[in-house]
């Protein structure tokens, strides 16, 4: 039996990171465990976004460790301060822009630091006489991309060779292999999984539909690279989140899933639904709206389509969807509408300063 006592949340001030310890600890009455989210706070990462957690758990059950998932000691050591038994690892860097401008930090956290992390839990996790512990879990959260690019039909299994074509999938598909060598040498106890793209709540803005959602309301240009006709298959967070959890519960160990929204749009397409949810929501006229998407210049090497096949997580684990495209898309927006101070602490750089203003050590 698995224990899930002690669960080290690693990205946890990220956009799906955080939303997963929100999930956890408000609304999973099943888990009463504790929370120790592992976070070095780069750009992407955000305390600030877990600030009614940290208020309602923060020192029960919810506890913050700054630091950085390539150094050796300090993940060793929140390893042993905790009794951590469970691993969901979301660290990463994780914008394909990014990874194409400067591949370096890529290379560093998703290979390196999910190496140390694999490492940690290598040594930590050996019980009496050497053998491997059977009550702890390494979860790996990983991504669709790793598959590399489909045309305009198929779909990615979990039996789909990789073939990854930017710096930051080829730095992901290097993690999951590293993974799934931990298990099979060291009998480390791994799920694995490889999501669609996501979209909700707390979003860095640099991402297309946050990043589209916030333009059309301050009236900038929306930028869609190359023809626009991109293919995409998107999930609503929370719903990738429940979809891990059911897989740390009760996924097979030295299994991978996938998961996704069996919701393909084109970029131009998604952007234009946008639009109309948005001017309606905001008062603006759609119309005028429109005009202001300006076609780019591509980006280099841009995977033209993904899609995935989740019929594994949905057999085995009886994973479903709780929205539409529809509904995820009205609260998406909603929430940017609502959440302004978190919008302009992110644009303003603020939000860099959340911890050491608010934090108090314990
Ligand atoms: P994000 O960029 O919003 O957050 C990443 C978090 O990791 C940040 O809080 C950052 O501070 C932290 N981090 C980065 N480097 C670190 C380091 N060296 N040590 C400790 N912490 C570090 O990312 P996200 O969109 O929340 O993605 C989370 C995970 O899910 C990633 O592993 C990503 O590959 C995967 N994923 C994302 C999507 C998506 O659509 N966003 C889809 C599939 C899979
Ligand atoms: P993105 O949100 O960066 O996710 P990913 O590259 O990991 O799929 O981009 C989603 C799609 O939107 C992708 O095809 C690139 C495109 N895109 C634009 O057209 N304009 C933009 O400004 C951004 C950020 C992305």
């Amino acid at each position: 039996m698995r224990k899930l006592t002690n669960v080290l949340v690693t990205g946890g001030a990220g956009f799906i990171g955080c939303n997963f310890i929100r999930v956890l600890l408000k609304k999973t009455p099943g888990f009463t465990g504790r929370v120790i989210n592992l976070d070095a706070l780069t750009y992407a990462g955000n305390a600030s976004s877990l600030a009614d957690i940290d208020g309602e758990f923060g020192g029960k059950r919810y506890f913050f460790e700054r630091a950085d998932i390539t150094d050796r000691e300090r993940v060793r050591g929140i390893f042993q301060k905790y009794d951590i038994d469970t691993v969901i690892h979301f660290a990463a860097e994780s914008h394909v822009d990014r990874s194409i401008l400067g591949p370096e930090a890529f290379i560093r956290t998703n290979v390196m630091g999910t190496f140390t992390l694999l490492d940690a839990a290598r040594d930590l996790w050996r019980g009496e006489g050497g053998s491997m512990r059977e009550d702890v879990l390494f979860h790996h959260v990983s991504t669709d991309e790793v598959y590399g690019s489909l045309g305009e039909t198929g779909y990615f299994t979990e039996t789909t060779p990789y073939d990854p074509r930017s710096p930051y999938s080829a730095s992901k598909a290097s993690s999951d292999h590293l993974v799934f060598a931990y298990h099979h040498t060291y009998g480390l106890p791994v799920t694995l999984s490889n999501c669609s793209n996501n979209y909700g709540p707390y979003h860095f803005p640099e991402k297309l539909i946050p990043l589209m959602i916030l333009n059309m309301l301050e009236g900038k240009p929306l930028p869609v690279y190359g023809d626009g006709k991109y293919v995409r298959d998107w999930l609503f967070v929370e719903d990738h989140n429940t979809a891990v959890w059911a897989i740390v519960n009760r996924g097979k160990s030295g299994e991978k899933y996938n998961i996704g929204g069996e919701n393909e749009w084109e970029n131009i397409t998604l952007l234009r639904k946008l639009i109309g949810i948005v001017a309606e929501k905001a008062g603006l006229d759609a119309g005028k709206v429109a005009e202001t998407i300006t076609f780019v210049k591509d980006r280099p090497g841009h995977d033209r389509r993904y899609a995935i096949d989740c019929s594994k997580l949905k057999r085995e684990l009886g994973w479903t969807q709780s929205v539409t495209f529809e509904e995820g898309l009205s609260l998406t927006v909603d929430w940017y509408l609502s959440n302004k101070a978190w919008v302009v602490n992110v644009k303003s750089g603020e939000y860099a300063h959340w911890v050491e203003k608010n934090y108090t050590a314990r």
